[in-house]
C-alpha cells in the first residue's frame, strides 16, 4: 500500500475514472472531485470506483478558489491531479469566457490555494496541459517547441501552463505540466472524433437506411494514443524527483480520414473516397453505399493542422513509453462499442478502468 492520498478533479471524465482506478490499484486513498451532484456523478462513474472502500466522490467546482483551499485543508492530499476542464475545443469558440474561467482561472485557484497553505509546497500538483498549446507550430512538437494556440480552449490552457511554471519558479511549488497529445479509449465521449467515428461506423453499417456519418475536417492529423498509457504517465510525472513539464505522445500521426479507414477496416469494410473539401464522401468500396459525408457546419473557425509528439524527454527522464499501438486503440474502441451497442456499457466502463 502506498499510504498516499490523491485528489483528482474532473474525475468523471475518461482520464479521471482511469486515473482513479490506476491509483487505487497502487494503494492510494482517492478523492474524486467533479461539478456534478452525487446522483449525476454516480451515473457517470463506473461501479468499480463507487464500490471501492478507498474511493470517495466530492461535488465541487474549480472556479471556486475558497472551496479548493478548504478542500486542501480538510483532505491534506499528497498529490492533486487537475483534470477538470472544458475539454471540447470546438465548443470553446462558442463559450470563450466560461472556458477561460475553468481552464485558465480554475488552475490559478489551485495554485493560489497551495501557495497560501502552510503545507502547500509539499503537495505535488499535476496540471493537464495539452498538445493544443502547439496549435499550428510545425510537427514534431517537443517541450522546446514554441506554443501557437489556435482556439479559446488552447489560449486558456496556455495561461494555465505558464501559471504552473510561474508558481513553481516563484514559490517553489511542486507543480508539473503534462503536455498530453490526444489520447482515446472505449470510455471516450462521441463528442470527440475518434469515438464519433467508431460509434457512427457501427450505426451506419447496422442498417441500409442509416444516414451517412457526418464529419468535419478530414485532413487534420493527430497523434492518437491509448488513454491507459497516459494516466500512467501522469502518475510518473508526479513521482519524478522534481517538478517539471513533459510531452507525452506516441510520435505517430494519422489524419481523421485515416482513422475512419482503420475503423471501417476493423469492421470489414474498405472505404473509397470521392470528391474534395466540403463535397468529399466515402463509399463502401464493394456496395457503393455512401457511408461518410463531409458537413461544413463541423469545420472549426481555425483548426490545428498536425500534431505529432516528440516525447524523448519523458522517455529519457521518466522511462515513459506508450505500450499500446494505434491498431490496439482502434481494435479496443471498436470491440467495446460493439459490446456497448448490445447494451453492455456499464460492463465496458468497468473493464476499461480496471485495465487502465
Ligand atoms: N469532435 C469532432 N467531431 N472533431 C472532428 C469532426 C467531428 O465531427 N470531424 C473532424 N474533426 C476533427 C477536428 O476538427 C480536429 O481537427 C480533430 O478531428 C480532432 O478533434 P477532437 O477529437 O474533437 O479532438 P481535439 O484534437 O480537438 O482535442 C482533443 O485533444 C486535445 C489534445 O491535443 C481534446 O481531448 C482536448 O481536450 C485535448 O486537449
Amino acid at each position: 500500500m502506498s499510504g498516499l492520498t490523491a485528489l483528482i478533479s474532473g474525475v468523471c471524465g475518461q482520464d479521471g475514472t482511469a486515473l482513479a482506478a490506476f491509483l487505487l490499484r497502487k494503494g492510494y486513498r482517492v478523492y474524486g472531485l467533479a461539478r456534478w451532484e452525487p446522483e449525476a456523478a454516480e451515473a457517470r462513474l463506473p461501479s468499480y470506483l463507487l464500490q471501492h472502500d478507498c474511493f470517495s466522490f466530492l461535488s465541487g467546482d474549480v472556479t471556486d478558489g475558497l472551496f479548493l483551499a478548504r478542500l486542501i485543508d480538510r483532505l491534506a492530499p499528497d498529490e492533486i491531479y487537475n483534470l477538470a476542464a472544458m475539454s471540447h475545443v470546438a465548443e470553446s469558440f462558442e463559450t470563450p469566457m466560461a472556458t477561460a474561467q475553468i481552464n485558465g482561472l480554475g488552475v490559478l485557484n489551485w495554485l493560489e490555494a497551495l501557495r497560501l497553505h502552510d503545507a502547500g509546497a509539499a503537495v505535488r500538483f499535476y496540471q493537464a496541459s495539452s498538445s493544443e498549446l502547439f496549435g499550428d507550430a510545425p510537427a514534431p512538437q517537443s517541450e522546446a517547441t514554441p506554443f501557437r494556440p489556435c482556439s479559446p480552449y488552447a489560449t486558456a490552457k496556455l495561461f494555465a501552463y505558464w501559471s504552473v511554471v510561474n508558481y513553481r519558479e516563484a514559490y517553489g511549488l511542486f507543480a508539473s505540466n503534462g503536455i498530453l497529445f490526444n489520447h482515446e479509449s472505449p470510455a471516450r465521449s462521441p463528442d470527440f472524433v475518434t469515438s464519433k467515428i467508431v460509434q457512427g461506423a457501427i450505426r451506419v453499417l447496422s442498417g441500409r437506411g442509416a444516414e451517412p456519418l457526418r464529419l468535419g475536417n478530414l485532413d487534420a492529423c493527430r497523434d492518437w494514443g491509448h488513454a491507459a498509457d497516459y494516466v500512467r504517465g501522469m502518475w510518473m510525472i508526479l513521482r519524478h524527483d522534481r517538478a517539471d513539464d513533459f510531452v507525452l505522445g506516441t510520435g505517430r500521426t494519422h489524419s481523421v480520414r485515416a482513422f475512419a479507414e482503420a475503423v471501417f477496416a476493423e469492421l470489414g469494410v474498405r472505404l473509397l473516397w470521392q470528391g474534395e473539401g466540403a463535397r468529399e464522401i466515402a463509399r463502401d468500396a464493394v456496395s457503393g453505399r455512401v457511408l461518410i459525408a463531409v458537413d461544413p457546419a463541423l469545420f472549426r473557425p481555425v483548426d490545428v493542422p498536425c500534431l505529432q509528439a516528440d516525447a524523448a524527454k519523458a522517455a529519457a527522464q521518466l522511462g515513459w513509453r506508450p505500450e499500446k499501438t494505434f491498431s490496439d486503440l482502434v481494435r479496443d474502441m471498436v470491440r467495446a462499442a460493439q459490446v456497448s451497442a448490445e447494451g453492455g456499457q456499464e460492463c465496458v466502463s468497468n473493464v476499461y478502468v480496471q485495465a487502465a
